[in-house]
């Protein structure tokens, strides 16, 4: 494209060049996620549905930019330059804003900013919903005294004290260390004699052996542009809070590494893997019975009732979070993780997608930062427990699983027609208690939701 770019410019024949800077400012954070939301189609309703924003993410885990994506499609609409820039005004992409038309920003800028432009802030900071912020700034009033909980010195083949946190028993390792104990990072799956566990968004999981027991290692994502003493100091400082965080129901974080060429976590080793695997039945695992999966949801309701109660948001509930012992007690993994993450995303996590699509909650796909999209996601996981289907699925009518809700409503079925016929132990009382709860768990409107406490109680009420 020749000439300059003015208001009447359509958006599909912007360059490519210049898309890709536009996307560097609106990439990080999920910036392209709030645009996405608050781009309207004709008649004024979201021309983006959930279904829309999974496709978007799959561009992010393939390498490629999701705000190009976004742009490339609206672009498809006619859209002018001049609405782009009064979209990205609105949404505080100003930096961006201003690469389009410099003038029209300027303006904006004085008729509705006040004088505490984000321009000034460093860039990390510029595009947090002011909620992250709020959130970021709470610390949990967790309980300071340790003293009961199993340490994990034993586990140490060497210790590295020099900034070992002060008030909790985890362990700051070595990151050559932690090359030994999975066999330099083996990628191959276990069946093929290597280490890996799985692969999420924030990185490879691995498995490892220090002092007779098994632990998972989790490499984060590659970095780039940032001090390793930057670096070190984010992340000890989120990582120490979520070391705090100990329940029964949560994976026990033993320890990280900050002194290699990745950041990793290491993580007492869960034994049956994730929920999602196990109601596949991947690997050929058995079914879970009725009976186990009420005491699933029941202990992963007591974990996510702890988190919040020490003031601390998961963002990521899903039944990949959800993580199995030898005995299936369920443990939540990841929290703190998501947030974390929101620290060091400039920097490390460019492309890290916060929830996956198929469990967030409407205000979560906004931005918004609230408990009550983790008790959304949760509803998710409930059906999934009742359904044993995946949250979303391709090839299937509905493809995501939290529409079953609105035929359900529908009368077109009912919940019992959808119970997953590998399991044997059903009785339809606790099937319709617990489907009522994960009905109230996905109300569009985050108010009319119960709270984790009720969540709670309303779960031990289904089975003694
Ligand atoms: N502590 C652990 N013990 C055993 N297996 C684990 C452990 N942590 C993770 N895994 C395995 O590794 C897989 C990938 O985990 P990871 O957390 O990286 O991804 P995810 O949960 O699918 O997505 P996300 O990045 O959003 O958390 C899990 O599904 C699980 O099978
Ligand atoms: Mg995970």
């Amino acid at each position: 494209m020749s000439g300059a770019v003015g208001a009447a410019t359509p958006v599909r024949r912007l360059p490519y060049g210049l898309l890709q800077r536009l996307a560097a400012y609106i990439d990080p954070q999920d910036g392209w996620r709030r645009l996405a939301a608050d781009i309207v189609g004709p008649s004024g309703e979201s021309r983006y549905t959930q279904l829309h924003i999974r496709r978007l993410e799959a561009f992010v885990r393939m390498g490629k930019s999701p705000t190009c994506e976004l742009l490339y499609d609206w672009g498809t609409t006619n859209c002018t330059v001049g609405e782009l820039v009064e979209l990205l005004v609105r949404n505080q992409f100003l930096a961006a804003a201003s690469l389009l038309l410099p003038e029209a920003v300027k303006e904006a800028q004085e008729v509705t900013l006040p004088l505490s432009s984000q321009e000034t802030l460093p860039i990390h900071e510029k595009h947090l919903p002011i909620q992250e912020k709020e959130v970021a700034s709470v610390k949990p009033s967790l309980p300071e005294n340790t003293e009961e909980q199993p340490s994990t010195a034993s586990y140490l083949s060497q210790e590295n004290n020099s900034s070992q946190s002060s008030n909790t028993d985890f362990h700051n390792f070595w990151f050559h260390d932690l090359e030994s104990i999975t066999n330099n990072f083996d990628a191959r799956p276990e069946s093929a004699g290597g280490n890996k566990l799985g692969e999420g968004g924030f990185g490879v999981v691995f498995k490892g052996y220090i002092n007779g027991r098994n632990v998972a290692v989790k490499k984060l994502a590659a970095m780039v542009d940032i001090s390793a003493q930057d670096l070190k100091q984010q992340f000890d400082q989120e990582i120490e809070m979520m070391a705090k965080c100990q329940h029964e129901n949560l994976v026990e974080l033993l320890g990280f590494s900050s002194d290699g060429a990745q950041p990793c976590l290491v993580y007492e080793y869960m034994p049956n893997g994730s929920l999602l695997d196990r109601l596949a039945c991947l690997d050929d695992t058995p079914p879970i019975s009725w009976d186990m999966r009420c005491k699933i949801a029941q202990g992963t309701a007591n974990g996510i009732n702890f988190l919040h109660d020490n003031n601390h948001i998961h963002r990521d509930i899903k039944s990949a979070n959800i993580l199995l012992t030898d005995t299936y007690v369920p443990k939540i993994s990841d929290f703190g993780l998501a947030r974390a993450s929101v620290t060091f995303t400039q920097t490390i996590m460019t492309d890290r997608v916060v929830g996956t699509a198929a469990y967030m909650a409407p205000e979560a796909l906004r931005g918004e930062i609230t408990p009550k999209s983790d008790i959304f996601s949760f509803g998710v996981v409930l059906l999934e427990i009742i359904t044993g289907l995946p949250p979303v699925d391709e090839n299937r009518e509905p493809q995501l699983l939290l529409s079953i809700k609105d035929e359900i409503e529908d009368e077109e079925v009912t919940i019992e027609d959808y119970v997953d016929v590998k399991m044997h132990d059903w009785d339809a009382t606790s099937v319709h208690k617990m489907y009522s709860i994960a009905d109230q768990c996905l109300n569009e409107k985050k108010n009319r939701r119960p709270n984790s406490k009720m969540v709670q109680q309303h779960l031990q009420e289904i089975k003694a």
